[in-house]
């Protein structure tokens, strides 16, 4: 605490909640992108954070990706908790398997004794797939879980950086471009001001459910997620809690 005090940390997350408007920000020291170490820091920070939870909130969506994956390594449940269930908020298949959210799910799962719901389908379907499968009855049982999810976990990513990972299809990288999308989160794509400009067609919790949950932690550091930060937060729900790094609140204050 001394040494946060110290190197300014603490009054960084003061100036950090007011720009950003988010009710809770812990900013972790130094770059992850410079220091790949630095993101296992997040997620350690993000873990002891979710284990408070444990004891209150019992159903809680996951997103996929590294920061998220880094989360589930540090996880422990204080005892076998039964009654605990991860939720995949969806349905992706178009990331490397171990950043998926059904894998990470599945792993939050193991670690404290609880249980996991995933939700297996492409990242890209097309209009009519999409439709058809929106009746199936294990996708339907899958958007009711989403309903009563208390808390959600997510990365947030720069836009054009997740089409690329997630093998976007040429009109789909269009759309995210020519809107301006700067962020990425469950997989809605925003733009500097926050609004929706593409959503990815594929099950998946809703932005109205995001905002339904009571607590929204979000996790993202390095200077290269600045701006998806900033564009992220304009669209935020509270309460949300981010948990963060200095490379990225550096350069989150220099932009404003
Ligand atoms: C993806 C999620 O897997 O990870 C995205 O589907 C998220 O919603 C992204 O934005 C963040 O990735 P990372 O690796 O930068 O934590």
């Amino acid at each position: 605490k001394f040494v946060r005090e110290l190197s300014g940390l603490t009054d960084m997350e003061v100036e950090l909640q007011e720009i950003l408007k988010i009710s809770k920000i812990v900013i972790l020291p130094q770059d992850s992108d410079e220091i790949p170490a630095v993101k296992s820091h997040i997620g350690k920070e993000a873990a002891r954070f979710l284990e408070n939870l444990f004891s209150t909130y019992k159903k809680i969506a996951v997103t996929g990706g590294s920061t998220m994956a880094a989360i589930s390594k540090e996880v422990v449940g204080s005892k076998a908790d039964q009654a605990l269930q991860f939720i995949a908020a969806r349905g992706g298949l178009g990331e490397d398997v171990l950043h998926q959210a059904n894998t990470i799910a599945a792993a939050f799962a193991e670690k404290t004794g609880g249980s996991f719901k995933t939700l297996y389908l492409p990242d890209h379907l097309s209009a009519e797939a999409f439709a058809m499968m929106m009746k199936e009855p294990v996708i339907k049982e899958m958007m009711n879980l989403y309903d009563q999810v208390e808390v959600i976990v997510h990365g947030i990513g720069n836009a054009e950086e997740m089409a690329v990972r997630r093998h976007s299809p040429i009109e789909e990288v269009e759309k995210i471009r020519l809107g301006g999308a700067v962020s990425e989160a469950f997989g809605y794509y925003f733009d500097k001001n926050g609004e929706i400009v593409y959503r990815i067609r594929t099950a998946g919790i809703q932005l109205d459910q995001v905002r339904k949950t009571d607590i929204v932690l979000a996790v993202a550091g390095g200077a290269s997620k600045a701006k998806a930060i900033l564009s992220y937060s304009k669209n935020a729900a509270s309460p949300t809690v981010l948990i963060t790094d200095e490379g990225a609140a550096r350069k989150i204050i220099e932009l404003t």
